[in-house]
């Protein structure tokens, strides 16, 4: 059974390492997706390997971070391929490591990427969403939301998403739209955070393996099965969650219970 067979879903930073993950495995149970991208290039090669396995995709340029391009991204994208039954609010950018380096400029544009973009996103396909009586958003959060790992303005905005998730499930949960956040844990992708720290340690992924009770981190492919497990019908009762995919990071301190002494 495809489960998005005659569904639309619009994955915005679809051009990324998780959301071109999203995009494949969602193409791939029947669905057709709005790769929305501010890169046009990155968003043009996720709908080609949709094309190439078979699936229907379109790009969409667009800054999640400015209305009218959001707005006009929707009505591209339903021009495109129908009425959006999913949102998934995946795109995200990290930039600062410490609060001591975070300028206030800095600041206010990790939130306007990984917070501010989510509301706009989520506001500019409500009203189709509320017109035809149902509707699913994800918003992709991070571990960071919950413990403190660096990257503070990203960080904050993370945690802000939590409640932005809250608002839209009691909010819109009676109009038939269902929000949910998925948080993951470590991710092999080349979002520009894992891409200096590689430069620095070509290791860096194994390095931190120790971190996870399940003795790797993650892949793309994790958070894709997680989302839809999440947007599909047959979670129509989970509303206003934060799935942890993190291999049990955040559950569990398995370095430090190793440097206890036990009997
Ligand atoms: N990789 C990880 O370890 C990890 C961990 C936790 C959470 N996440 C979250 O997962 C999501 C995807 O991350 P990824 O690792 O695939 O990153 P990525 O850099 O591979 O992909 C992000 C995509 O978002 C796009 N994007 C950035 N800013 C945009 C904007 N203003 N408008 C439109 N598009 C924009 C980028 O062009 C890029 O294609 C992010 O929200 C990130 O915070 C990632």
């Amino acid at each position: 059974m495809k489960r998005y067979a005659d569904k639309t879903i619009m994955v915005t930073g679809g051009g990324g390492g998780i959301g071109r993950a999203i995009a494949l495995r969602l193409a791939g149970e029947g669905g057709a997706i709005a790769v929305l991208d501010k890169n046009g290039q990155a968003a043009d090669e996720t709908v080609s390997q949709v094309a190439a396995a078979g699936g229907r995709a379109a790009a969409v340029i667009a800054d999640i971070t400015d209305w009218d391009s959001v707005q006009n991204a929707v009505a591209e994208a339903e021009q495109a391929l129908g009425p959006l039954d999913v949102l998934v609010n995946n795109a995200g950018w990290a930039q600062r490591g410490s609060l001591e380096d975070t300028a206030p400029e800095d600041w206010d544009k990790e939130i306007a990427v990984n917070l501010r973009g989510h509301f706009l996103a989520a506001k500019a396909v409500l009203p189709g969403m509320v017109a035809r009586g149902h509707g699913v958003i994800v918003n992709i959060g991070s571990v960071n939301g919950f413990v403190a790992l660096g990257n503070p303005g990203y960080s904050a905005a993370k945690a802000g998403l939590y409640s932005l998730t809250q608002t839209l499930s009691g909010e819109y949960g009676p109009k038939g739209i269902r929000t949910n956040m998925i948080s993951p844990g470590t991710i092999e992708t080349d979002i520009e955070t894992w891409r200096i720290r590689r430069q620095k340690n070509p290791e860096i992924f194994d390095t931190l393996a120790r971190w996870y009770p399940v003795g790797r981190v993650g892949q793309p492919e994790d958070i894709a099965a997680a989302t839809a497990y999440i947007a599909a019908d047959e979670a129509a009762f989970v509303n206003g969650a934060n799935l942890m995919v993190d291999g049990g990071l955040t559950a569990s301190l398995n370095p430090m219970i190793e440097e206890f002494v036990l009997e």
